[in-house]
């Protein structure tokens, strides 16, 4: 069964995550100087840490970040040429100061037209396994293409985008000391990556806790971390990442898209469009829970409003169950413990 190899999955890689981070965490922190600018990370009492065999980890900087590869693709990241129009950027649907995402269930692209799906934080989107809600880009490279020549998106191309970007004389000289080649697809793609590669939210209150910080998080925040394992959420939810590593189906325990009453769309139809096969129909990557208290509205569709009204659709159709308020509101206070900062800054509503 599924289930029983994601709980021996959990384990094993709890105990590596584990282990790697007691070994390899040390090493890792001197790395995050070359990084981008970061929190100073508080020194860690080892000895008291509980992060070994946690279903959740720390979330740490990839080791490796070229800044100036990271301030190009920040610069790109923000440019309206991308879009055929010049009129949107990866920003407009990814605002870093709203969590990353834009507070709409469905985005707006060039020229006002609306896509179907509720736009993912960009954060912490390298610890995915894969990247969009049906895990279509393997790499984030890869999705890149996605919002480039989606119509509704930024409806461009490559060709209009780098002879708008040539005729930058700023962009041209950014280009030419970083690159060989100079402004390519290639080039351009690796420095969005490589920007996205930094949208690390690192020092979370509740990797404190992990880390052995008794008081980075409340009580409640605590109690809400042991609901969130007794009712089964680590299941499916975990990791760094808090998901991002598996693909579930929604609505395992009920018929989630009857009750939602709408009919289904093609988006429905999760990683079916991927993989074509049937038992893939409805199924999603789990997305990152860690900025989930800012990204309102939830799910694929954005159908869930509050973050209250997410916790009980997974409550009832992902697993079953019912819960008190008390307890839906000790599982939000424990979300709202794993939003971490950027730029040193905890990011916030
Ligand atoms: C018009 C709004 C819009 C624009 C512009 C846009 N995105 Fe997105 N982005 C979305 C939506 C909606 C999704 C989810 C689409 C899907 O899953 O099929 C998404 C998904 C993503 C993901 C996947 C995240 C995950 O967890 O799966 C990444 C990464 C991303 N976008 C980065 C970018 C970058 C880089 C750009 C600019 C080149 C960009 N986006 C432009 C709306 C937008
Ligand atoms: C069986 C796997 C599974 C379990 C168990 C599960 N989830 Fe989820 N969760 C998912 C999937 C898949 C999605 C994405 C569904 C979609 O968007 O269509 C999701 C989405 C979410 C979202 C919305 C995130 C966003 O950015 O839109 C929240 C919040 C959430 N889950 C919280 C929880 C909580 C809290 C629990 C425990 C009470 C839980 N989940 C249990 C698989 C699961």
């Amino acid at each position: 069964m599924k289930t029983n190899s994601h709980i021996v999955w959990i384990v094993l890689a709890g105990l590596c995550i584990g282990a790697s981070v007691v070994f390899v965490w040390p090493s890792l922190k001197d790395n995050t100087k070359n990084a981008t600018e970061l929190a100073a990370a508080k020194p860690i009492n080892y000895k008291a840490s509980r992060v070994l065999n946690q279903p959740i980890q720390p979330i740490s900087m990839p080791s490796k970040l070229d800044e100036r590869k990271v301030a190009l693709g920040e610069k790109l990241f923000h440019d309206n040429r991308l879009s055929s129009s010049s009129s949107v950027s990866c920003a407009s649907c990814h605002v870093l100061k709203l969590g990353g995402a834009d507070q709409s269930a469905s985005s707006v692209g060039v020229n006002g037209l609306q896509g179907e799906l509720n736009s993912p934080t960009v954060f912490n989107v390298a610890l995915n396994i894969s990247q969009f809600w049906d895990g279509r880009a393997e790499t984030l490279a890869g999705q890149i293409e996605g919002p480039i020549h989606n119509p509704v998106e930024m409806g461009s191309s490559w060709p209009d985008i780098i002879q708008k970007l040539q005729s930058s004389k700023e962009y041209e000289a950014l280009f030419n000391k970083l690159y060989e080649e100079g402004i390519t697809v290639e080039s351009i793609k690796e420095s969005i990556t490589a920007f996205e590669q930094s949208l690390v939210t690192l020092n979370s209150p509740f990797d404190r806790y992990l880390l052995g910080d008794e008081d980075a998080i409340s009580e409640n925040a605590k109690l809400g971390y042991e609901k969130f394992k007794e009712y089964g959420c680590v299941a499916c939810h975990q990791g760094s990442n808090v998901g991002g590593n598996l693909y579930q189906k929604l609505g395992i325990m009920g018929d989630y898209f009857a009750d939602r009453g709408t009919g289904i769309r093609p988006s429905d139809l999760g990683r079916y469009n991927v993989t074509g096969l049937e038992e893939d129909k409805f199924v999603f990557k789990v997305p990152s829970l860690r900025l989930a208290s800012l990204t309102a509205p939830y799910f694929h569709d954005g159908s869930a409003k509050t973050l209250r009204q997410a916790v009980q659709v997974m409550i009832k159709y992902q697993l079953g169950r019912m819960a008190s308020k008390r307890d839906e509101d000790l599982i939000i206070e424990f979300l709202e413990s794993l939003v971490g900062e950027y730029k040193g800054q905890r990011l916030e509503k």
